[in-house]
């Protein structure tokens, strides 16, 4: 397992006592254009820059170099699509052609270094291929998921302001067909921001209709269109926006640039890991989270890794023995996925019968992330296959994982319900409101004390302010990571809950405000709620409770029918919102502040302490038994 004797403790603290030749070193497997001539750059403090100075490009290192290193036959991209039937392979020779070939229709659109470029697509390999061509002509792309409505692609539009997007004409769910062309025209019907053009790739599943003038052909376009080559960008140059879930319905614009992610996403690949160049890593997300971005496109490539890109779920696609069929096919080494897809598997297929066909030998290791990873579930999928099953956490922000255990450094003992130690280069605290640190095994703030290592966010799209408010103005010198969680006395790290309104729904990221916004916004509702109650199979659920109006139009069923359509509607089916109960009144505090803390621990049935501060405990219990209604809040 550990090829290079090293052991954590002492890479970690080489990261930490000098995070600057720690990283030059890392720097030293990524190929430069010109060459960085400040590893940290503290001059804008709070901001902080790594590699400024130095010239790169992401696309090059992902791509081309391999060939250029006589690598051009090696398989890049495996597609494996149950829900279309096709199997393809792509070496990094086809994906530097496609590539080139790609950034040609964006050149000629006039897209240049600097312009946004906004992609909204399926998972099939042109979305890897137009967010690598991005990054080859130096435009900065902002990929948003399949599953947003118009609403939340138009907010994005809005604050990105892209020239071009580019969109397919269909995703497939199952077998749902999606189609994505209506949905993106609306969201440019509602956006003020209009994009000049879109680039459409016409699926054989549904034909999307096209704007003369505006919208283009993928495929067309692609018959005149001709490659160009990989642009110098800086390293503190942008990469790529994603936008996240932040505490109001306005979503977070957290920026990539271009050399500390390279170094950080390759390093990772070996460290944390432990593949190899040529070795088949799979990540089983979606290219509109970060996961995807990391680890089914930048990660993998950058380290000369073979990436699978597929298109169906854990169960369905079409028995929970999906997983297995690939890993086994496409001699998958190492596996990322969110353990939502493993209970899914799990609920489906308790005794692993649909694993025994397949043969695993090779598989080394399965990389869970996303949400808190159950010790059941940790333990089931260490049973059935026989290999190290790794929690991991991270966020968006940090682009790559913050606390995990390093299989390529040292396998350490594994605790299930622990992401273990901190990775080298994040200096991870557990802190107090005051600032001051938690004594070990004290739940607090957890919180990283700046400078973040490469790879992390440098700050918010345009928006410095929100950036330094959001995350660094809690304590000064540390990172707010929006989580709380305590430090063990081995120094393994415990991730509990989150501080602010942010649910994990099937390891998707969302905030209950952005759905009390949609939920206020029914003429019937007074005032509302939104809490995430725990679930077996995705974490937690949203759950809407709602004060009506007196004399309010519509009542039971019609009006939560409309509810759940609303938030489908503005912010997509992938909140998955279907719960709503109507209540008399929301329990507050004598200052006014909705105690929703107070109700979830009601409706997940545990323990409650009734706040001191609670304006009439009486309501209290008019909520247990609205939530016992519809199952919730079993009595305790
Ligand atoms: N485009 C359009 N719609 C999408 C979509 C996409 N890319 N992804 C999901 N949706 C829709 C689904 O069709 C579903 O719609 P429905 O309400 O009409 O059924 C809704 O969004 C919720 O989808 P999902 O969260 O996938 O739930 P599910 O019940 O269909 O499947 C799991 C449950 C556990 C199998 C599924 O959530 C899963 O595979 N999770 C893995 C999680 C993951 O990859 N997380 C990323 C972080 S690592
Ligand atoms: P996202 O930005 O969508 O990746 O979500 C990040 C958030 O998901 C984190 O701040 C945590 O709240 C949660 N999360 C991710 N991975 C884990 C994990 N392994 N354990 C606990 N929580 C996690």
């Amino acid at each position: 397992m550990n090829d290079n004797h090293d052991n954590y403790k002492d890479v970690y603290s080489r990261s930490m006592s000098d995070p600057e030749t720690f990283w030059a070193e890392a720097a030293t497997e990524i190929d430069w254009i010109t060459p960085f001539d400040r590893v940290l750059d503290d001059t804008r403090l709070p901001f902080y820059r790594w590699f400024s100075g130095g010239t790169l490009n992401t696309c090059y290192n992902a791509v081309d170099r391999h060939v250029e290193n006589g690598h051009g036959d090696r398989t890049a991209i495996i597609y494996d699509s149950p829900v279309t039937g096709i199997k393809a392979r792509l070496s990094y020779r086809d994906l530097q052609q496609a590539t080139a070939l790609f950034a040609g229709i964006l050149s000629e659109q006039g897209v240049t270094k600097g312009d946004r470029v906004l992609i909204y697509m399926p998972m099939i390999p042109e979305a890897a291929i137009a967010m690598l061509a991005c990054a080859r002509i130096g435009a900065i792309h902002s990929v948003v998921f399949g599953g947003f409505a118009a609403k939340e692609l138009a907010t994005r539009i809005d604050d990105a302001r892209p020239k071009l997007v580019v969109s397919a004409s269909c995703g497939i769910e199952v077998n749902k067909i999606i189609a994505y062309k209506p949905l993106l025209d609306e969201a440019i019907n509602l956006a003020a921001h209009k994009p000049e053009k879109t680039v459409i790739y016409q699926r054989p599943q549904a034909t999307a209709s096209m704007t003369k003038g505006r919208d283009i052909d993928w495929l067309e376009a692609a018959k005149t269109a001709s490659p160009v080559d990989c642009v110098p960008v800086a390293a503190t140059d942008p990469l790529y926006i994603l936008y996240t879930s932040g505490t109001t319905g306005v979503p977070k614009g957290v920026v990539r640039d271009n050399g500390g992610h390279a170094v950080a996403l390759n390093w990772s690949m070996k460290n944390i890991y432990n593949v190899e160049p040529g070795e088949v890593f799979w990540s089983a997300s979606d290219v509109g989270w970060v996961v995807g971005h990391s680890y089914i496109v930048y990660g993998p490539l950058l380290a000369g890794c073979t990436t699978v890109i597929y298109e169906g779920k854990p169960v369905g696609t079409p028995d929970p023995g999906a997983f297995w069929r690939v890993i086994s096919e496409h001699g998958v080494r190492v596996m990322f996925t969110a353990p939502t897809a493993f209970r899914a598997i799990k609920r489906e297929d308790p005794d692993g019968d649909y694993l025994k066909p397949h043969d695993l030998g090779h598989f080394k290791a399965l990389f869970l992330a996303g949400e808190r990873c159950d010790p059941d579930t940790l333990s089931w999928a260490e049973e059935k296959l026989g290999v190290p099953v790794i929690d991991h956490w991270w966020q968006t922000e940090t682009g790559w994982a913050i606390a995990a255990n390093p299989l390529g450094i040292e396998q350490l003992p594994v605790k299930p319900g622990s992401p273990t130690v901190a990775v080298p280069g994040y200096d991870v605290r557990i802190l107090r409101e005051d600032g001051s640190e938690e004594q070990s095994g004290e739940i607090g703030l957890i919180m990283i004390k700046l400078p973040l290592p490469p790879g992390c966010l440098p700050t918010l799209w345009q928006n410095d302010e929100r950036f330094v408010d959001s995350y660094l103005s809690r304590v000064e010198g540390y990172y707010l990571t929006g989580d709380a969680g305590f430090k063990d006395e081995d120094g393994y790290l415990w991730i509990m809950s989150r501080i602010d309104d942010i649910i994990n729904v099937a390891g998707h990221r969302l905030s209950t405000g952005a759905m009390e916004e949609v939920l206020a916004a029914h003429e019937d509702v007074a005032e509302c709620a939104v809490i995430g109650v725990a679930d077996p199979l995705k974490g937690e659920l949203p759950l809407g409770l709602v004060v009506l109006k007196a004399g309010a139009q519509k009542q039971g069923e019609e009006l939560k029918g409309e509810l759940v359509q609303m938030v489908r509607d503005r912010i997509g089916p992938v909140a998955s919102f279907k719960l709503v109960v109507v209540v008399q009144r929301l329990p507050k505090t004598r200052s006014g502040k909705i105690l929703r803390g107070t109700m979830k621990n009601i409706a997940d049935g545990k323990e409650i302490r009734i706040p001191a501060t609670i304006d009439d405990p009486a309501i209290l219990k008019e909520i247990r038994a609205a939530l016992q209604d519809i199952g919730y809040a079993s009595p305790s």
